[in-house]
């Protein structure tokens, strides 16, 4: 990790809330149920074998790279163990993903970045009933991600091979709300703030978006004071790997909380 984002790190360690700080009953039951909470789902103990069988796949991939690149994975052929350990959301974020869906119960669920494809997996087992769509521009990745949906046999996932710059539009055409957007790709200014204008569109009172690495970089931290700012937006999180947005109208006054994760 470079200094910056060490001193980054320490500065949200030492700002940021845990339960006892929490007053409103929303936010603490957000935080007891899906960030404190360890109980493990059914669905758990499958996606962890599933997981552990990606770390240790020596299969190699060349990656189409469409968006910002990644810090820790710099060379286009990669074996899927090392997009598996250093790549995709880790067991714990994945976990909290899949809480999150499960408590909120989204019908239409979209994906930017389906990279091996085991976070829609999460997506996928944690509402069975409800739609995920995820998009990855890499036709490798793609391929591969429709094999591991195709052995673990879900049925609720559509996943699209294209750029998220013309997919994105194309797929909120489609659909008649945008219930949860997980945004975890292409991690700079100017896209991720066209992502979410364009998802503004689609989203309802309920809606919820999540945007991956909001301390990736600058224009990263830039484009999450925007979204946080904006207008629409009633409730931001900031867990620090993760910056969820909430649009409830309930929310009189906008509200900001850095919370421990
Ligand atoms: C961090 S990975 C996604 C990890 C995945 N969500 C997980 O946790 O399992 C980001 C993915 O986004 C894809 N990507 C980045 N920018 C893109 C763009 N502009 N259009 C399409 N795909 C893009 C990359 O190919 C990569 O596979």
């Amino acid at each position: 990790m470079e200094i910056k984002s060490i001193l980054k790190y320490i500065n949200y360690r030492l700002t940021s809330y845990t339960e006892h700080d929490l007053h409103s009953p929303f936010l603490f039951n957000f935080y007891m149920e899906l960030i404190k909470n360890e109980h493990p789902f059914g669905d758990f103990e499958e996606l962890n074998a599933i997981r552990t069988q990606l770390e240790s796949d020596n299969t190699k991939i060349t990656i189409s790279d469409f968006g910002a690149g990644s810090k820790k994975l710099n060379t286009s052929t990669r074996e899927i163990k090392q997009i598996a350990k250093h790549g995709i959301a880790q067991k714990k974020q994945a976990e909290f993903l899949y809480r999150l869906l499960n408590k909120f119960k989204p019908k239409n669920v979209v994906e930017l970045g389906t990279s091996i494809g085991l976070t829609s997996l999460y997506l996928s087992k944690a509402l069975t009933k409800s739609s995920v769509y995820t998009i990855d521009g890499c036709p490798n990745l793609f391929n591969f991600s429709n094999e591991l949906f195709k052995k673990v046999d879900t049925t609720n996932i559509t996943s699209i091979n294209d750029n998220f710059n013309s997919a994105l539009p194309i797929l909120l055409s489609k659909i008649d709300s945008l219930d949860f957007l997980y945004v975890d790709g292409n991690h700079a200014y100017e896209p991720t703030m066209a992502y979410f204008k364009s998802a503004l569109h689609k989203k309802n009172t309920n809606s919820i978006f999540v945007f991956d690495d909001i301390y990736w970089s600058d224009g990263m931290q830039k484009a999450w004071k925007e979204i946080c700012a904006n207008k629409e937006v009633t409730l931001s999180l900031d867990l620090f790997k993760f910056g969820i947005v909430f649009f409830k109208t309930e929310n009189k006054q906008k509200e900001h909380f850095v919370l421990k994760f």
